[in-house]
């Protein structure tokens, strides 16, 4: 209903200002040419009584169309100015607005150690909506181990990896790292403790290098291709003429979408952190460097805590835990071996994936 009365009120306001152009266009036009015709007409007469020459009634006409055309421009900006207006308003608005979300001026605590990530009966809905999309989920992710995140599209699995790094509120519940809530860490403690690869990767405009010291700006090379190696990125920028300085546009628009995610990845890795969520992150890859990219990944993920969210049942089959999230509800949590025996929805999740296999 809110949608159907926005929209009838954009479609008033279009259409009036269709007809406002609709009309002043031939009116407009109209001025333009009676006026041109008026002095072709008076000044032809002139011209052929002799008391103008021709050359001046062209220069004249000429000033003419300067001039009309001056008044349209102005006409133009009339009708622009209130627009402008607006657009100028949104902008300060946008640039005024602060973030939603309040971190602590001071440090209250020790950055934490290990990173032990807890989410104590969290529930989250977005402003607006009706129902929450996380409801009441707990969960422990214990460092030096690796959590998985499954359910179908739209479960919530992203929700929970953006409430983890506080991009979002929970509207109740708590989430901790090492039991320290983390609205007492400050921005920057918070950044050291957890790296998200997003699911839609983006970089920065920049070289390949600025987008992977984003995390830590001190970050050797040796220590950036170490993390391209594992990340299985390594190919790819060393063939590169520039390698690690090769240019990247703002989005990586320059890169594919799979290379993007691999930068993504080395990114998280190069800042080592203690927690490592991974939102969906080898999607782009292809299964073998899935497989090749998750045998490396504990040379340098070792100790820390991992998280993975993923479509696929084989990224995950090897995880310590598993969680299946069934529209914002962690419904089964166990290995693997177990959740095949005691989860229907996980057993239809694996099913459905084998038999897409089998048929391709
Ligand atoms: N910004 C938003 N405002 C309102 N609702 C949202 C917003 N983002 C996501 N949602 C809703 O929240 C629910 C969970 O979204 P979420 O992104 O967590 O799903 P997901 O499990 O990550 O799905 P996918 O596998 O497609 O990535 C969805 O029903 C979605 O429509
Ligand atoms: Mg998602």
């Amino acid at each position: 209903n809110r949608y159907r009365l926005a929209n009838k009120q954009i479609t008033d306001v279009s259409v009036r200002v269709g007809a406002v152009f609709v009309l002043m266009l031939p009116v407009i036009m109209m001025v333009l040419h009676l006026s041109t015709g008026a002095v072709v007409w008076f000044g032809g007469q002139r011209a052929d009584a002799g008391t103008v020459e021709v050359g001046s009634l062209t220069a004249f006409m000429q000033y003419l169309l300067q001039i009309l055309s001056a008044v349209i421009m102005c006409v133009f900006i009339v009708m622009a100015t209130p627009r402008a207006i607006v657009c100028a308003e949104r902008l300060t608005e946008l640039l005024d607005a602060g973030s939603a979300i309040a971190y602590p001026q001071d440090q209250l605590h020790a950055t934490p150690a290990r990173g032990r990530l807890e989410f104590q009966n969290v529930t989250f809905g977005f402003a607006g909506a009706e129902l929450p999309v996380i409801k009441a989920a707990s969960f422990v992710a214990e460092p030096g181990r690796t959590t998985a995140i499954i359910g179908s599209t739209g479960a919530g699995k992203s929700t929970i990896v953006n409430l983890a790094v506080r991009l979002l509120e929970p509207q109740q519940g708590a989430i901790t790292i090492d039991g320290i809530p983390i609205s007492e860490l400050t921005r920057s403690q918070l950044a050291a403790t957890i790296s998200l690869v997003p699911q839609r990767s983006y970089l920065f405009s920049g070289t390949i290098g600025s987008n992977l010291r984003f995390g830590r700006a001190d970050a050797t090379d040796a220590e950036l291709w170490e993390a391209l190696r594992v990340a299985q990125g390594e190919d790819f920028v060393r063939e590169k003429r520039n390698g690690l300085g090769s240019r990247v546009s703002q989005g990586g628009t320059n890169i594919s979408g799979g290379q993007r995610q691999r930068l993504s990845i080395a990114r998280a890795l190069v800042a080592k952190p203690r927690i490592y969520l991974f939102d969906d992150s080898f999607s782009a890859l292809d299964v073998g460097t899935d497989a090749r990219l998750r045998a490396a990944l504990p040379s340098l993920t070792e100790g820390a805590t991992t998280i993975i969210v993923a479509q696929r049942v084989s990224t995950i089959t090897d995880a310590d835990q598993i969680l299946v999230i069934d529209n914002g509800l962690i419904v089964a949590r166990g290995r693997h071996d177990q959740l095949l025996e005691t989860s229907p929805v996980y057993r239809e999740i694996v099913e459905s994936q084998t038999d897409t296999e089998e048929a391709a």
